[in-house]
């Protein structure tokens, strides 16, 4: 296997094992024919890429009945609109700008622009999510972006002066195919934003839930510098972001036409004093997810021998992994709880959890409730007091496995 990035032969340092499709909940009738595929992270030594070897075809993953929502979470909606703002005020000053994002999913970035008349259109290629974005009234077209999308978008509506991606980029896996596609679309003078999962604070947190089919990359600063430079794009700025449980936002443009912040070379040097660039630090994440999965267990298995009741809160892409690579079975979970509709009803990749409206949850509270959605902790923990308050116990595993009396 090569790097994605640069080609250059790359290993896995671990293997969690055979895993489903993060996002393919399914129906009793289908548990025969689940597809399942090796989870094994790498990391390239030489251009700083981390990346899983084997990642199922996209066309498994992202179709007409993608399970994931982006509108689920009220901290992403306003995490958006923050970002809208700031990319109106900063990036659309001229006349009749256009602005382009990849993988719109429900329109809950785009809705602000086209609220406010931009001239705009969303890449997505799952066509249920899709469909909910154009009935709001954003500009959406169904298909993957590449290079020959963006020769189509261009011929039709001009170049872009801004594109935008927030949690697709990791997704990719032909990202040549799209970065090409970008310099295409892209203005002289435009500007690529996009945000995605921080490979420094993955390791920090031991939040191994992050590698799971979709995300086929998790992006340090060094490695999308690397990244890009191969087509004389440049990092010009980026910005750390608590999302997802921490992100981070680059900024990308044509070398030479706008200046460099200083936060790019600090984050940089942040990385090196973390070792990002070093072998031995997958290594110890190794050692500590392996140290996580037993903590978790002998805890689940502590719970059910003192017949407490334990729910999932939150069916996340994330909890895929969690579940499969710890060996959580239905008899550690009696059900996990989500809010998305087109989950309710069906069961978790793999160990087939059963998927109850989180109405249940509310009606009948569990003894402890595992926080599979982590990363929205405070909006859940806010929401949920009452469960606390009638002596529910949350169990968590990020950074470390802990129960909150
Ligand atoms: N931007 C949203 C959605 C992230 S989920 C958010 O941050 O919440 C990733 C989305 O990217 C999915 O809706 C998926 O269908 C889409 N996607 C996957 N591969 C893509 C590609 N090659 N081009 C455009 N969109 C893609
Ligand atoms: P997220 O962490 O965004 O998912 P992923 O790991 O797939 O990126 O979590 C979204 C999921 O959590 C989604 O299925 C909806 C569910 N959820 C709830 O059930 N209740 C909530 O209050 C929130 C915020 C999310």
């Amino acid at each position: 296997m090569n790097c994605r990035s640069c080609s250059r032969p790359i290993e896995p340092f671990m293997s969690f094992g055979r895993m489903p499709i993060a996002n393919g909940f399914l129906l009793p009738e289908e548990f025969s024919q689940e597809y399942f595929f090796d989870l094994m992270p790498s990391f390239c030594t030489h251009c700083g890429m981390f990346q899983i070897i084997e990642q199922p075809d996209p066309g498994m993953m992202f179709h007409g009945h993608y399970a994931f929502f982006s509108q689920t979470s009220t901290g992403m909606c306003l995490h958006f609109q923050s970002l809208a703002e700031s990319v109106i005020a900063d990036c659309l000053t001229i006349n009749d700008p256009f602005v382009v994002e990849i993988g719109s999913n429900d329109g809950i970035l785009l809705r602000h622009f086209a609220k406010s008349g931009f001239r705009h259109l969303g890449v997505e290629p799952s066509a249920n999510v899709a469909q909910v974005a154009t009935s709001n009234g954003v500009n959406t077209i169904s298909c993957f972006f590449n290079t020959a999308t963006a020769e189509k978008i261009r011929n039709e509506n001009g170049e872009a002066d801004v594109i935008l991606a927030a949690n697709v980029m990791c997704h990719i896996p032909t990202i040549h195919d799209v970065i090409s596609g970008i310099r295409l679309l892209l203005k002289p003078e435009g500007r690529f934003l996009f945000e995605d999962p921080y490979l420094g604070n993955m390791i920090e947190k031991t939040a191994y839930d992050q590698i799971y089919d979709e995300h086929v990359f998790i992006f340090s600063v060094g490695a999308v510098v690397n990244l890009f430079q191969q087509y004389d794009l440049e990092v010009i700025d980026v910005l750390p972001q608590p999302t997802h449980g921490g992100s981070m936002r680059y900024t990308i443009a044509r070398r030479g036409f706008h200046r460099t912040t200083d936060r790019v070379e600090k984050q940089l040097q942040k990385e090196r004093a973390i070792g990002l660039h070093k072998p031995e630090t997958f290594l110890r994440f190794k050692e500590n997810c392996e140290q996580s999965k037993k903590e978790l267990m002998k805890t689940l298995q502590h719970l059910l021998s003192e017949k407490q009741t334990v729910a999932g809160y939150g069916a996340t892409s994330k909890s895929t992994t969690i579940i499969n690579y710890c060996g959580i079975t239905p008899d550690h979970l009696v059900y996990i709880s989500d809010t998305t509709p087109t989950k309710q009803g069906k069961y978790s990749p793999g160990a087939h959890i059963p998927i109850l409206p989180y109405t249940r949850f509310s009606e009948k509270h569990p003894h402890v409730a595992l926080l599979f959605a982590w990363n929205h902790a405070e909006e859940i923990m806010a929401k949920e007091n009452r469960f606390r308050q009638s002596g529910g116990r949350w169990l968590l595993y990020v950074p470390e496995v802990t129960i909150l009396s």
